[in-house]
């Protein structure tokens, strides 16, 4: 069953006509945190990576409707990225896999494997022809997107990757990696070329302005410096302070470069003067894990921890108040939950709802969960190791679940792997799960007399 979605349209309806009306527009419909964004090169498409495991496939013009979900990954998906011309798009996730999508029709056309990490970024070829991955198992994947095969896992960074970009012209590929290089590549023969930054700090992003001849990146530590190619020389500083940097973007002219960082703030820089443009607060707790520019750079979209995105207009964007937005759960003030309630917006909720929905998080809901077999909610796609598993929940199977850890109960699940060690704590969270989910109402699929 699909969870129904509406895409609220702010102030200035952008309803018809230009992609993009003033004020902003939200993409709203995820059941988890947007960890990864971008927009079409036409400005008329938008596509967003969550940790509820789907990417979704967003019109930016006409009516407001509700995206096509693509969902394939096994774990949350954290980059997805048009292919030149549009009709197709590359993902990848904390399934180690990449998948290639036809936006067509919205289905995968192919899985591509090698990884044995995570994967946090992917980079395309201007010509369409490669990809390229950053692995948190430490290598930097490069793909043949023709033939659908990997070409070559490259070894260098001593830490996992984070970043890859190739060049303009597809000759160099650069990768920042938690072991706080930047190092550059030749893509023809596969080679490791040089080191070009060593931080100190992990980096986090990066971005290339070959037509000025500079790259940019961002660290754990919060600094985000511009790099000159060819002489390596610093030819700028644009640290706010905040830490860590989660997100960089170019403009498509190269004259705006915008930072997210994990204190929820977006710093808009003019990279002619490096003067700062915009810096605003676009979430009130939490960080800003992914942004986007339109063609234009007059608007840009922000992936945070909320479950949608937001288009911002860069002149006139101002900041939210602390106290302003929805807070997710886990966000409320632990003093009025009880413990049991407590564990479960802290350890579960991201994940799962306990409504009649499953409301597109990465897990099934768990209403009405004492009693069900394992695997059996219906619409729900589960693990095989779920679906083979000979369980009911109840108060002993559900102890013994994060007694021991999902890894070992139920080996193989898509559940990560996560112990509650505290007994009480167990104890607290079932005896509040037990009021929490119980309810009259059927579940999706369920017979009703
Ligand atoms: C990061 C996401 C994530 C978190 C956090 C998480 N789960 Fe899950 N959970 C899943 C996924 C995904 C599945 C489906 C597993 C499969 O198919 O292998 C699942 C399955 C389950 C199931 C089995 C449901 C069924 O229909 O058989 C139970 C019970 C469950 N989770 C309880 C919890 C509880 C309680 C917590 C908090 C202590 C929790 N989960 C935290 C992702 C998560």
């Amino acid at each position: 069953m699909r969870f129904l979605v509406s895409t609220l349209v702010f102030a200035g309806l952008a309803t018809t006509g230009p992609a993009f009306a003033d004020g902003y527009q939200r993409l709203e419909g995820h059941g988890g945190p947007i960890r990864g964004l971008s927009i079409s090169a036409d400005g008329h498409h938008a596509l967003t990576a969550s940790f509820d495991n789907s990417v979704g496939y967003w019109s930016l013009t006409g009516e407001a409707t509700e995206p096509v979900w693509l969902d394939a990954h096994e774990a949350a998906a954290n980059v997805a990225t048009f292919l030149p011309g549009g009709d197709y798009a590359l993902s990848a996730g904390d399934d180690f896999n990449l998948i290639l999508w036809s936006l067509d029709n919205g289905t995968p056309v192919a899985t591509l494997k090698g990884h044995k990490g995570k994967i946090l970024d992917l980079s395309i070829t201007s010509d369409g022809k490669l990809a390229a991955s950053a692995g948190w198992d430490g290598f930097v994947g490069i793909w043949d997107l023709e033939t659908r095969k990997p070409l070559a896992m490259l070894k260098g960074h001593r830490a996992p990757v984070q970043a890859v970009r190739f060049s303009a012209d597809g000759k160099h590929l650069y990768s920042a990696s938690s072991d706080s290089t930047v190092r550059r590549w030749t893509v023809a023969d596969r080679a490791f070329d040089r080191v070009e930054v060593s931080h100190g700090f992990g980096v986090n992003r990066l971005v290339i302005n070959d037509d000025a001849g500079w790259f940019a990146y961002g660290a754990l530590d919060g600094g985000v410096r511009i790099v000159d190619i060819e002489s390596g020389r610093e030819i700028s500083d644009i640290t706010s302070g905040r830490q860590p940097v989660l997100a960089l973007v170019l403009s498509r002219d190269g004259n705006r470069i915008a930072v997210g960082d994990g204190e929820g703030y977006i710093h808009v820089v003019d990279t002619t003067t490096w003067q700062t443009i915009r810096d605003f607060r676009a979430v009130p707790r939490g960080p800003v894990w992914a942004l986007a520019f339109d063609p234009e750079a007059r608007h840009i979209m922000a992936g945070t921890i909320l479950d949608h995105a937001d288009f911002w207009p860069v002149d006139d964007a101002v900041s939210v108040a602390e106290s302003e937005g929805p807070i997710r759960a886990f966000h409320r003030d632990p003093a009025t939950m009880t413990n049991g309630e407590r564990q479960f917006a802290r350890k579960c909720s991201i994940c799962h709802t306990l409504d009649g929905t499953s409301g597109r998080r990465a897990g099934p809901t768990l209403y009405r969960i004492f009693g069900r077999k394992a695997g059996t909610l219906d619409g729900y796609q589960y693990s095989d190791a779920l679906l083979g598993a000979n369980l009911v929940w109840n108060d002993v199977s559900l102890d013994k679940l994060f007694d021991i850890g999902p890894d070992h109960y139920t080996p193989g699940s898509k559940m990560p792997m996560q112990r509650i060690v505290k007994r009480e704590d167990r104890r607290d969270l079932i005896d509040y799960l037990r009021t929490a989910t119980d309810g009259d109402d059927p579940l999706p699929g369920e017979k009703t007399e």
